[in-house]
């Protein structure tokens, strides 16, 4: 009887923490991040005004569906080594702040870290993976970010480190999605698909800046859009994501970390751009001004319904550089082609040099026709044109086009 008792008692705490839902993977995540404006200056009162705001503006509406907390929440562990948040900024605890997110709509992650302290010095995971993932798990968290500093600068240590906590949060009880950010030093679009992270960082920091002019080493959105520009075949549905971390959108050069090293703002294009490549290279987009007091023209951004078409297009495709660009422009250009599961193509037209330019591009390498409808997306135009697409991109500007064969 007291065997049948404790089974009872067993199975109903499992139940009490198993997410019914499997992970949905099919499409990068959405959502919002601490971090970049916040950095460790966080407590559940912005946590829970911005989960109002995110439904209050149409965010979440729009697919806008996680709050991941970064690093900072932490306050140690309790006497049986269980990790405890900060009683000062979560008075009420993790639980009834997942229980309040959930209630608005949206998913809940908190952050780690495989080494004994995150990169802002506080309690992380190792050696503690099965307990905190447990711990995790009863607080009904959705999602995982496992940071990499204080670890060792070794492509096994890092794999063995990711796979520890993969499999812990696999037993924890909850379906936790895991997002592994070791910012691209131990190349894991080559091994954290397969020991179970659903997206991976590619690249250190983004700051809230164009690109590193000043040489202070920061990576600004140029520099990232670079740097994942040959990573496409990684990327996929059923495989997972490469991401390159947060959108800038609407910091404007604000305090926090992403206005370190030369972090002073960028122009509503650079923003722009910066979305435009996270939805076609399926990167994460995850936002982190503050919500609660954004401008309507950064909001805008973050809500044209056609770039979250791109980004969650259920294809799944990254995006390719297309080598036959711009032929007869003159300038700094990048192009990239993601084919959409309409049978329509989404291509992103970048002028990274410092001038406007003269664009003239073949659309007819994509469609096969010589008559195509052409949607720029950020002007919200559609036209008919035949072989060719001409325009003039400002500098940093992004023309973003939905092409398909006119019948
Ligand atoms: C690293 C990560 C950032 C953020 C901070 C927190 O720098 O790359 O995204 O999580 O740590 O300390």
């Amino acid at each position: 009887m007291k065997r049948l008792s404790l089974l009872l008692v067993s199975a109903l705490m499992l139940t009490a923490t198993t997410n019914a839902q499997p992970i949905d993977n099919s499409t990068p995540p959405m959502g919002w991040m601490t971090w970049n404006q916040f950095g460790v200056n966080i407590n559940e009162q912005i946590i829970r005004e911005t989960a109002d705001a995110m439904v209050a503006t149409g965010m979440v509406d729009a697919g806008y569906d996680y709050i991941i907390i970064d690093d900072g929440w932490q306050g140690g562990r309790d006497n049986r080594n269980n990790i405890i948040p900060d009683p000062q900024k979560f008075p009420s605890g993790m639980k009834a702040l997942a229980d309040y997110v959930h209630s608005k709509g949206i998913k809940l992650g908190i952050y780690s870290d495989a080494a004994p302290l995150t990169c802002a010095g506080y309690t992380a995971s190792l050696g503690f993976e099965t307990q905190d993932a447990r711990t995790f798990a009863q607080w009904d968290i959705d999602y995982l970010k496992y940071d990499y500093c204080g670890a060792p600068d070794d492509q096994l240590v890092a794999r063995a480190r990711y796979k520890a906590m993969a499999d812990a949060l696999r037993k924890s009880g909850r379906a936790i999605y895991f997002a592994a950010c070791e910012w691209g030093a131990h190349q894991p679009w080559l091994w954290a698909s397969q020991i179970g992270a659903g997206l991976w960082r590619t690249t250190y920091d983004v700051r809230d800046m164009w690109r590193d002019v000043n040489g202070k080493g920061g990576l600004g959105i140029l520099d990232i859009i670079r740097q994942n520009l040959d990573l496409y075949p990684f990327a996929g549905a059923g495989k997972g994501w490469n991401d390159m971390d947060m959108l800038v959108t609407g910091l404007y050069g604000k305090s926090g970390p992403s206005a370190d090293l030369g972090g002073t703002g960028c122009t509503e294009e650079e923003y722009r751009t910066q979305i435009s490549f996270h939805a076609l290279m399926c990167s994460p987009m995850i936002a982190t001004c503050d919500v609660r007091t954004i401008d309507d023209r950064s909001l805008a951004m973050l809500l044209n319904s056609d770039i979250i078409a791109i980004s969650q297009d259920r294809l799944g495709v990254q995006a390719q550089p297309s080598s036959k660009l711009c032929l007869q422009g003159e300038g700094d250009w990048i192009a990239v082609v993601k084919p959409l599961s309409d049978g329509s193509v989404a291509i992103g037209i970048l002028n990274a040099g410092d001038s406007a330019a003269e664009c003239s591009y073949n659309l007819t390498m994509h469609t096969g026709n010589n008559k195509n409808v052409v949607k720029d997306v950020w002007s919200g135009q559609t036209t008919k044109l035949g072989q060719k697409w001409k325009g003039s991109v400002a500098p940093h500007q992004t023309k973003v086009l939905i092409v398909s064969a006119s019948k």
